[in-house]
């Protein structure tokens, strides 16, 4: 097998997630990173874990000289310099096969519309990294429920939900640097995996129109005075002045452009799910069939008594976002796996290597930025949006919502 020359930008969580996956699979070596912090403990994982010759390199620059496919795994506002000094390589004579980019591929349409543009001008092949479409859960599904759907209907209703208790670093609870709240951050993920569901099998993941959206915005626990305090004093950010959603939950109505059926994908999310750590809950409703996945369903459980509990301090090992390290604890032992990275990362090695995009592609990146944007506009209106109408696309190129540009609390305290 042809083997990939990966290179990271970026060696935070994703990343570490990412090269776990990577441990995973044939055929992509993790040959370079360069990142502000954290690429020695990276390139040490990668070194131990025989997943290549990982090298720190000093500039964006360097590092594409030295790969085939480029993962861009770094905060969402550094995505466009980033990107721009990927494509100045190129021009200089990287080549490089494929760019990954890592959701949501903008903060806005403007910036989505711009990576796209830039890829474009690169002639590179592109992979938009939304990993719940790749979960083995929701492809098991709808494989093993496509007989009854081609005998009975599409999906119908399909409702996605991800929720955790809160984001590691203060750049994204910041709305300023990360385009908003949860609905930027977990709600491009649930309504990209309804969107999917519903969609007719063997049909473009783009295939069902997007006809209307009707969405909410709160801000249910972190503008709460006590739990402002610890946001403040945890992550540096203040949701007394610059407040973000903490849930948000709509629907989206998709066409079907051949039989004109109309269906619904509903989506919820939230930074104040005060459970076990992170659930992903999503379902799909046909005619006669149905699925539904729970990400907090798994066969290991462990229990850890108060008197056992003082020696284990990392809650985190259990699950992403875990909060508790005591009592009855729900363990997934290849989270990589489960939530779809080991098989994303499979599906761009693969295109790339063909000389393809990949599944989803950065103008599918930019479809669910617009329906996250979207989703702003009608929470703000108070609103459902017209996805249909000229004018709201044009007004969408153009449009920043009120909690991106930090002015949330003519939104969420009203
Ligand atoms: N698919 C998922 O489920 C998922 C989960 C988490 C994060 N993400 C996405 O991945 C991206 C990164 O998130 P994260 O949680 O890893 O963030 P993080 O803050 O944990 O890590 C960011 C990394 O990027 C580096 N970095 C920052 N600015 C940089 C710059 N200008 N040049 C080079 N490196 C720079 C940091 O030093 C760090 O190594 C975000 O876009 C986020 O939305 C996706």
């Amino acid at each position: 097998m042809e083997t990939v020359k990966m290179g990271f930008i970026g060696a935070g969580f994703i990343a570490k997630f990412h090269a776990i996956a990577l441990q995973q699979m044939r055929g992509v070596d993790l040959v370079g990173v360069h990142a502000l912090q954290g690429a020695t403990e990276l390139a040490a994982f990668a070194q131990d874990s025989g997943l290549g010759d990982c090298t720190i390199y000093p500039t964006v620059a360097e590092l594409c000289k030295h790969c085939d496919v480029v993962a861009v795994l770094a905060p969402n506002f550094v995505r466009i310099e980033i990107v721009e000094q990927i494509v100045e390589a190129v021009k200089e004579g990287a080549e490089l096969k494929g760019l990954i980019c890592e959701k949501p591929l903008g903060r806005t349409v403007a910036e989505a519309k711009r990576l796209v543009a830039l890829a474009k001008e690169a002639k590179l092949h592109t992979a938009y990294f939304e990993n719940q479409i790749h979960m083995k859960a929701i492809k098991d599904a709808l494989a093993q429920l496509a007989p009854q759907q081609k005998a009975m209907g599409p999906i119908a209703l399909a409702r996605s939900a991800e929720e955790h208790s809160g984001p590691h670093m203060g750049w994204f609870w910041d709305p300023t640097k990360q385009g908003g709240g949860v609905l930027s951050d977990m709600g491009c993920h649930s309504i990209a995996v309804s969107w999917y569901a519903l969609t007719p099998i063997g049909k473009p993941v783009t295939f069902l129109e997007p006809v209307s959206i009707s969405a909410e915005t709160s801000l249910l626990k972190w503008g709460q005075p006590k739990y402002r305090q610890q946001l403040l004093d945890r992550m540096g950010v203040d949701y007394g002045k610059v407040p973000a959603d903490d849930f948000c939950t709509g629907i989206v109505t998709y066409r079907n452009p051949e039989s004109g059926q109309l269906v619904k994908g509903q989506f919820t999310n939230s930074w104040m799910y005060d459970k076990q750590g992170l659930r992903l809950l999503m379902d799909g409703l046909g005619p006669g069939y149905a699925f539904e996945v729970n990400s907090l369903k798994s066969p290991l459980e462990v229990f850890i008594g108060d008197e056992a509990a003082d020696a284990a301090a990392d809650a985190e090992t259990a699950l992403e976002k875990a909060t508790a390290s005591r009592g009855l604890l729900t363990v997934q032992p290849n989270e990589a796996d489960l939530y779809g990275y080991v098989d994303e990362q499979a599906d761009a090695r693969d295109a790339f290597l063909a000389g393809k995009d990949a599944l989803l592609n950065w103008e599918y990146g930019l479809e669910i930025t617009k329906l996250c944007q979207a989703g702003y506009l009608s929470a703000e209106r108070g609103q459902t949006i017209d996805l249909t109408d000229p004018a709201v696309q044009k007004e969408l190129d153009g449009y920043t919502s009120l909690i991106a540009q930090g002015r949330g609390a003519e939104v969420l305290f009203k």
